[in-house]
């Protein structure tokens, strides 16, 4: 039940959508334009450098928010469990920002979400390893997908590391459920990219790009 409810509430949080927002207020809706997708890189192509990074934290920070209100209601109900309800809260948090209930399940790709999610559970040299090797992919590639798709399966080669060298400190059913759930990330994160995978493979996925609009 108290899983079911770290979805939920992960969801919940999810549904705020950053990008969709800003765009919005300017009266565009960035679903509209460039590759259509309410996240990080499409508002940045679309709006701008101040609407990519308002976009990246206000999706990263919705699943670490996520992650500390799970903590705070369970927490000292199941303290060895806290890992574990940190990764259904982020799970719910990708899937209420990727099919939000209120925009016809239009929403984005989750990276920005999944990468709060990294933050919450890893520690900070995985984190920085994941930061590094998204950086130097996109830098040599200036495929925003790319990075995003070593991001999220790099996550679940982590978790699994973590967990198995004891780094969770959780009970060896839940660390189970962990790699599902990183599993599950990484497959609705490729799932969600199917069309640049397309793009990617027919030569003609968009570079990383910085809208006019914003830029100073
Ligand atoms: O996080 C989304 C990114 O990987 C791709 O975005 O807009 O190019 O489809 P986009």
């Amino acid at each position: 039940m108290e899983r079911i409810l770290c979805l939920l509430i992960g969801y919940a949080f999810g549904l705020f959508q950053t990008g969709y927002i800003y765009g919005k207020l300017q009266h565009i809706d960035i679903r509209s334009q460039g590759s259509g997708n309410a996240g990080t890189t499409n508002a940045l192509r679309v709006l701008g450098w101040k609407a990519g990074l308002i976009t990246f934290l206000g999706d990263a920070f919705k699943c670490i928010f996520a992650v500390i209100a799970v903590h705070l209601i369970f927490g000292r109900m199941h303290p060895e469990l806290a890992p574990l309800y940190a990764m259904y809260a982020g799970m719910g948090a990708v899937f209420g920002h990727n099919y939000p209930f209120y925009m016809k399940f239009k929403g984005g790709k989750g990276i920005a979400a999944t990468a709060g999610l990294l933050a919450s559970t890893l520690p900070l040299p995985m984190i920085l390893i994941c930061l590094a090797a998204f950086l130097v992919v996109v830098g040599l590639t200036r495929y925003v997908s790319v990075g995003s798709l070593v991001v999220v399966t790099l996550y679940l080669i982590e978790i699994v590391y973590y967990g198995q060298s004891g780094g969770f400190g959780v009970p060896e059913e839940a660390l189970w459920e962990m790699y599902v759930i990183a599993g599950l990330l990484m497959a609705s994160a490729f799932f969600k990219h199917r069309a640049n995978i397309s793009r990617l493979l027919s030569g003609t996925e968009n570079k990383l790009s910085v809208g006019k609009k914003n830029k100073s």
